[in-house]
């Protein structure tokens, strides 16, 4: 079975977030189950400059306003198409925004010519390359089951991903012809979203079938609180919708073989992972000590993920011998007030604020426990990252958290399932009540062993999900 993924970041090429992760890891997750992915992402620098093995496949006169190929070819072990349309994507920094911080203003002429480019791979523009299935992830792929609607009879399946429904790409309506739409696409049944043109809306609408990242985001999804608009025409499809939970890369997060690590170390060895802790409090300043209960936090700084439950609970969470160790990127306004409890707890808070890749496997395995209090959270990745390394994730109980983590309970914690501690509802309140629970269990060092044991062992694998994943494919593939 042959699939095309079609993602506007690829780890280890382009990241900012979770997506990148999922679709660098997709392609051999999928190979263990006999499908074929391959994965087409924009032609920004980053990519340009890792790609070898170049093929041009296909030249289009005028992309959305200037000349461009479809290359293949592969870069850092994936097999990837890509889009070289140097008017669109030859920009420097982040994939999405200017160096102002605001979105480029050409954002839906972009990430339609994504679009564009994979529909027609997927009407077999490549020689000798027929997906049977299109996998579109995010809005940035979102007009690919348009394009592809538009074809007629002999068209691959589509599966629509939501990897987060906070960004919809939402767009003037008077951009559809200059995006390829013809004037019966501008329908509810279509890309018209409240007068606009919806990227996402426009992919939910037509795809064969839709996932999203975790069971209870795809419940979350449906209803008004969790939909962002989107819930009464998700909940018309819902006998197409699925949740399917992410995996992480085992590779990447090894920490037996963890490059970034002062001392690698596993099950049989965890005594030495004090070791990462004491080089972890020394690189952020904070006070060495190995009695500290260390809290870690690697995100993305935005409201999603509810760090001003953090902020707002910082006496209580450093009450006692306490520390935080932060790593986040985003909201200079997070940023800030994160820089200012750095300087009124000296020696308790250590912050890194931007993407280190480095650290982030340092927090996770150099700290005792991970905050993840998110608001929501369609799946989340670093409470998995952390169960693999041994830190106990403390998470809010929405989303992929509710999925992923077992709640030290009594019942839970006799019986050894405990993987970590969940709060919920997504409040103050709750949140230092986890707080000071975590403190109790620290305080009981073969209960912490215990957790943190049985977090090890968790399949955290991408095993399970690509099975269900290439189900879904064959369920929807092109009738041959
Ligand atoms: P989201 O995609 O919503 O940001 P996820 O938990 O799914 O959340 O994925 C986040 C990914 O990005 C993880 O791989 C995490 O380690 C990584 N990450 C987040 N912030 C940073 C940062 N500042 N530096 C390095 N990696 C980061
Ligand atoms: C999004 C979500 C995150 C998820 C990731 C990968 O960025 O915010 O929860 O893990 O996508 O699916």
């Amino acid at each position: 079975l042959n699939v095309l993924s079609v993602a506007s970041e690829v780890f280890p090429i382009i990241k900012t977030g979770g997506l990148a992760d999922v679709a660098g890891a997709l392609p051999s997750a999928l190979a263990e189950e006999g499908v074929t992915l391959v994965t087409i992402v924009p032609g920004y620098p980053a990519v340009l400059k890792a790609l070898e093995r170049v093929e041009v496949v296909h030249q289009y006169p005028n992309l959305f306003g200037g000349p461009a190929r479809l290359l293949s070819g592969r870069a850092t072990g994936l097999d990837l198409f890509v889009v070289d349309a140097p008017h669109l994507f030859d920009r420097p920094g982040s994939p999405y925004l200017a160096p102002n911080g605001r979105d480029w203003p050409d954002n839906a002429r972009r990430f339609a010519a994504l679009s564009r480019a994979a529909a027609d791979l997927g009407q077999g523009v490549a020689p000798g390359f027929t997906p049977d299935v299109v996998h579109a992830h995010d809005w940035q792929a979102g007009l690919v089951p348009v394009y592809l609607s538009l074809a007629g009879a002999s068209r691959p399946g589509t599966v629509m991903t939501i990897h987060n429904i906070a960004f919809q790409g939402i767009f003037p309506a008077d951009l559809l012809f200059e995006l390829g739409l013809p004037a019966s696409t501008f329908t509810v049944d279509g890309v018209e979203y409240y007068g606009q043109i919806g990227f996402l809306k426009a992919g939910l609408q037509l795809a064969d079938r839709i996932t999203t990242v975790s069971p209870t985001y795809a419940k979350e999804i449906q209803t008004p609180e969790g939909g962002m608009g989107l819930d009464g025409l998700l909940r018309s499809r819902s006998g197409a919708v699925s949740g399917i939970l992410n995996g992480i890369d085992e590779k990447v997060w090894d920490p037996s073989a963890d490059p970034h690590l002062v001392q690698t170390y596993d099950r049989s060895s965890l005594d030495s992972r004090v070791l990462n802790k004491q080089a972890l409090q020394e690189r952020l300043g904070l006070k060495p000590d190995p009695d500290a209960l260390l809290f870690g936090v690697v995100s993305r700084l935005t409201e999603q993920k509810g760090l001003d439950l953090v902020l707002a609970g910082l006496s209580r969470l450093l009450a006692g011998n306490a520390q935080l160790a932060l790593l986040g990127s985003g909201d200079t306004t997070i940023e800030e007030s994160f820089r200012t409890a750095a300087v009124v707890y000296p020696g308790q808070i250590g912050c890194f604020f931007g993407y280190d890749e480095a650290l982030a496997h340092r927090i996770q395995g150099g700290s005792d426990a991970l905050l993840v209090p998110s608001r929501f959270e369609p799946c989340g990745l670093t409470q998995l990252c952390a169960m693999r390394y041994g830190s106990v994730p403390i998470v809010s109980r929405v989303g992929g958290l509710a999925d992923t983590i077992i709640d030290a309970n009594e019942m839970a914690i006799a019986s050894g399932a405990a993987t970590g501690l969940q709060f919920g509802p997504v409040s103050l309140g709750a949140a230092i009540d986890a707080f000071e629970r975590a403190k109790t269990l620290w305080r009981d060092r073969n209960a912490w062993r215990q957790l943190q044991m049985t977090g090890m062992q968790a399949d955290v694998s991408w095993r399970r999900p690509a099975r269900r994943y290439a189900d879904l494919y064959r369920a929807c593939a092109r009738a041959a």
